[in-house]
């Protein structure tokens, strides 16, 4: 292996890179800040600065998630231990996987006595082990049918990390977020088996009071929690519902 990096490398110092003889400089294997933004909308060359020097993003490439957004859903279980061994959760808005992968390890998903997970997405998802996928609109009304016929026997937590594209415009999206958060707790109020948690990103401020006060009336206890994995500029948080209450 080390004889043919260097003769590679050998190959390409000997070569003139134009016809002037002159040597192309060596490659810097460190983020550039101005080739990276270059020929890009700042907003978009922001973003990939941003990526570049996010530990959470180089710590999910190493440990081989999809999204950094992974460690927000280890450190939500961490907290609130809302999956166990040969648990059923439901994971909606799942795309591109991360959270799935998270909860698939956690019930251990791809063994014999593990539990499993469904991801629900508008977008498909690559195969996960473990994790059954199914393309759907979440606020279609055929996905609480769909998901009770493949968990006949109800799930342990339905997890959402379900975001509207955004628009930029705050409120907007803060409405938006809130509505499939709504969403994702009528879902959830029609798989769930009493005793099971409900996770689901929120924004932080404003109209998601009525969400608020339907968790309360449902769940033992409900929380709101913003993992360190969640960029501080961001206007998102979760809220954690735990041990729904059987129906009246
Ligand atoms: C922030 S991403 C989720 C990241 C994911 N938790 C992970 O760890 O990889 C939000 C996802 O919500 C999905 N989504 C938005 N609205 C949806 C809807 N109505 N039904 C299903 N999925 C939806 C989007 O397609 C997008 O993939």
């Amino acid at each position: 292996m080390g004889g043919k990096a260097k003769s590679s490398r050998s190959r390409r110092d000997s070569k003139p890179a134009n016809k002037t003889g002159a040597k192309k400089p060596a490659r810097s294997h460190r983020p550039n800040k101005r080739a990276i933004g270059s020929g890009l909308k700042e907003s978009s060359a922001r973003w990939l600065r941003r990526q570049a020097s996010d530990p959470f993003v180089r710590a999910a490439k190493a440990q081989g998630y999809r999204s950094r957004s992974a460690f927000k859903l280890s450190e939500i279980d961490d907290r609130f231990k809302i999956f166990a061994r040969g648990r059923a959760v439901v994971d909606l808005g799942a795309a591109p996987g991360g959270w799935s992968q998270v909860a698939a390890e956690r019930v251990a998903a791809n063994t014999v006595k593990g539990g499993s997970v469904l991801a629900v997405d508008l977008s498909p998802l690559d195969p996960i082990p473990g994790v059954t996928v199914v393309c759907m609109d979440v606020e279609s009304d055929a996905v609480v049918d769909n998901i009770r016929r493949m968990a006949p026997g109800g799930v342990d937590a339905v997890i959402s990390d379900m975001a509207p594209p955004a628009t930029g415009h705050r409120e907007t999206d803060h409405v938006r977020t809130v509505a499939l958060a709504d969403a994702a707790l009528a879902l959830a109020l029609g798989v769930l088996k009493p005793g099971g948690a409900f996770v689901a990103k929120v924004t932080q401020g404003g109209s998601g009071k009525e969400l608020l006060v339907a968790l309360q009336r449902r769940f033992g206890a409900v929380r709101h929690f913003k993992p360190k994995a969640s960029r501080k500029e961001s206007p998102e948080t979760y809220v954690v519902a735990i041990g729904l209450k059987p129906p009246n």
